[in-house]
This record gives C-alpha cells, structure tokens and sequence, in this order.
C-alpha cells in the first residue's frame, strides 16, 4: 500500500491554519457565544412584553413602543444573531417581535421608518424569503417615506418637532436604503429617484470642506435654501459628533452600493479618511464627539465605532485604493468592541452586548451606557467579518 506522504500532524495544521483565517478564532465565537447568551437573556426578561429594549435608565431596562425611533434594532439583533448561530429559537423570537412592528405601515410620524422597517423586516425578508404578511408592509412603509419628501428642498424632511421650519439630519441618509430595496423591488424608481434626489442635496448642504458633517441642516420649504447649519445631539454646531459622521459614511456606502454612481463613493471614501484621520483614541472607539471638551475623559460611543465599522467593511469591497486600510480598521474596531473593555460579560448589562455608548448627551440622554443599536451594527459587524472570511 502506498504511504500516505503527508504526516497527520501536518494535515491537522492545514486543518487548523484554515480555521484560524476564517472567523472561527477566539474572540469571534467569544464575541458570538456572549451575543447568543445576552439576547437570550433579554428575550425571557421579555416574556410575552410587547416593547422593545433599548437601553437602561435608572437601573432598569429601558423599553420603548413601536414609534420609538429604535423599535427595529431589537428584531434586527435577533435576526443576526439567528444568521449568526444557525439557532432556530432566535428565528422564532426574531419574527414575533418583528410582527410586532405591523401597525407601523400605517406611520408617517418620523423620517425613522427605515430604520424601523428595514433592520427588522428587511432581514426578515432576506433570511426567510418573506411570506405575504411582509412586502406590503415594507412597500407601504416606502411609500409613507416619500410622502415626507419635499419638491422645494429636494429632501425629505427627518423631524416633526422642534423650532426648525424643515430640518434635516445626517441620520437621514440611512432610510434611504429602504427606498433602494422597494424600487428594486417593485420596478417603479419612484422611491430611488427620492433617495438620490435626497443624498445629492444632503452632500450639496451637509457637508464641511473636510467632509465632517453637520448634524441638522433646516431648509425653507418656498426656496429651498438652507437656512442653518448646526447639531442637536453634538456638543456645539461646528463640532464632529462622532455617530453623525458614522451615519454619514454609512449611507453613502449604501448609495454606491445601489447606484454605482462614483460620486456616493468619493463620498464615503471622503468621510472614512475624516474619521480615520479624526479619531484620535488608542483603540479607535471615539469620544462621543470628536472635539468633546473633557477628552480624555469624555465618554466614548461604542455605537459611532459599530456602524464605521459595518460600513468600512463593505466599503473596503470597492475601494480600489484604500481597500486593505478600511479592513483593517473595521477589524481593529471589532477585535476592540469584542475586548472586556467593551463587551459584557455573560449576564451583566440586562442582556446588552456592548457597553459604553452614548445617545444624546447635551440632553443628558443614555450616558455611557449600552443601546440597542450599538448591538445591532456591532452583530451586523461580526456577520460581514464571518461572510469576508468564508469567501
Ligand atoms: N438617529 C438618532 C441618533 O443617532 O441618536
């Protein structure tokens, strides 16, 4: 008989260098296994609640109703974390919350239902295929979106309270991929023709030379005109809050994706050079502005850092530059959340998965504390890193 001339020791190595550079490494199943056992926890602190957990205030778990801005990150974790582990308990759990959100095709209330809509039923469709109960809803939630676009300033307006006569906020950019999917879906361009219409006037307007960005542009609905530049959220208006300038490279990632069109890419690549040549922490999670007065003491915003890092890794897929830079910093990013120093430990943090995000301090609002979005863009993370590596 012949001999085999590879030693078994050898092939186990190739076995085992194989597995080390796809994402089964350590701190990637650690990362999955504390996500798996977080969500868990949450879901049976849940029970037959319907709400959605959205961050902890005084010592309890913050739960919000369908209307609140983040109703779909709690659906659209479970969903990830079911793609993530194969385990059909989160599928269950993933689509009863989700159905939850069915009254929200008859909102107009906020430029947020894509948000809402698309992180819980989006996924839904893609991982299951959709059943008939799950089109409509989106279509419809598409079509309510574009009824808050305005023909005077080419945008669709974000907000229905406060002093602006039609404000505008960067955050915006990240409905609009919605609006790709119901065109592509229903073959009428009329909802891509609103978001482009949407991502051109907010690159004309949201923008600094450098490409930091604005938070809130308010426009005059007979002119068109911008009438102010500022922020909400941030510490002052000429400040980079450090979620904004995520959202931004976000959407316009999102924009080239469905377009194709190299302007939406000069864009994002223009803001992750911003962002990258602007966080100036050790560990690349930034400070919740990136100009906060009390750095190093500032809080971080573990959120800002999930979303830049969602949004480099499929950046780095067309960059013909920069490709390598962008995957290395999103794989710094997600090695770092993945550390003790931002992810929880099993049973701590009422079943967050990260910790030390910041929503809106100037309110003093969510303070270094956990949120669900931050969960939801650090899990949608962890499924690219896992999907670049099986390719
Ligand atoms: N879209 C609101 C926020 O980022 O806090």
């Amino acid at each position: 008989m012949r001999q085999n001339p590879y030693p078994i020791v050898f092939i186990v190595s190739l076995f085992f260098l194989g597995s080390c550079s796809s994402a089964k490494k350590p701190w990637f199943q650690n990362a999955v296994n504390t996500a798996s056992s977080q969500l868990t926890m949450q879901i049976e602190e849940m029970g037959d609640k319907i709400g959605f957990p959205r961050s902890i205030k005084a010592d309890t778990l913050r739960l919000d109703n369908i209307y609140d801005w983040t109703s779909g990150f709690f659906p659209g974790s479970l969903w990830y974390i079911y793609e993530l582990t194969g385990n059909d308990f989160f599928k269950n759990e993933a689509s009863k919350f989700t159905g939850y959100l069915h009254d929200l095709r008859y909102y107009t209330g906020t430029h947020d239902l894509g948000f809402m809509v698309y992180c819980s039923y989006g996924n839904e469709l893609r991982l299951t295929g959709g059943d008939k109960t799950i089109i409509p809803v989106m279509v419809q939630t598409a079509d309510n979106l574009i009824s808050r676009f305005n023909d005077a300033t080419q945008t669709i307006r974000s907000w229905d309270f406060g002093e602006w006569q039609y404000p505008v906020i960067i955050d915006n950019m990240m409905n609009l991929e919605l609006l790709f999917w119901a065109s592509e879906y229903t073959n009428d361009p009329k909802y891509k023709d609103v978001a482009i219409r949407h991502a051109n006037t907010t690159l004309e307007h949201h923008f600094r030379d450098d490409m930091s960005s604005y938070h809130v542009i308010d426009y005059d609905t007979i002119t068109g005109n911008a009438i102010s530049k500022g922020t909400f959220q941030g510490y002052s208006h000429e400040s980079h809050w450090a979620r904004g300038q995520a959202w931004g490279l976000y959407g316009y990632t999102v924009c080239y994706r469905h377009t194709k069109d190299e302007k939406y890419l000069k864009a994002a690549e223009d803001i992750a050079r911003f962002i990258m040549d602007n966080v100036k922490t050790d560990d690349l999670i930034p400070y919740w502005d990136y100009v906060a007065p009390d750095i190093p003491d500032a809080p971080r915003d573990a959120s800002a850092a999930a979303i830049t890092c969602s949004a480099l890794f499929e950046l780095s897929k067309y960059s013909t530059q920069h490709a390598t830079a962008y995957y290395n910093y999103a794989e710094t990013i997600l090695k770092n959340l993945s550390s003790e120093k931002y992810l929880s430990k099993v049973g701590d943090n009422f079943g967050f998965i990260l910790m030390h995000s910041t929503g809106h301090l100037p309110a003093n609002s969510e303070i270094d504390t956990p949120i669900n979005y931050a969960d939801y863009y650090y899990l949608e993370s962890l499924k690219r890193y896992k999907t670049y590596h099986s390719n």
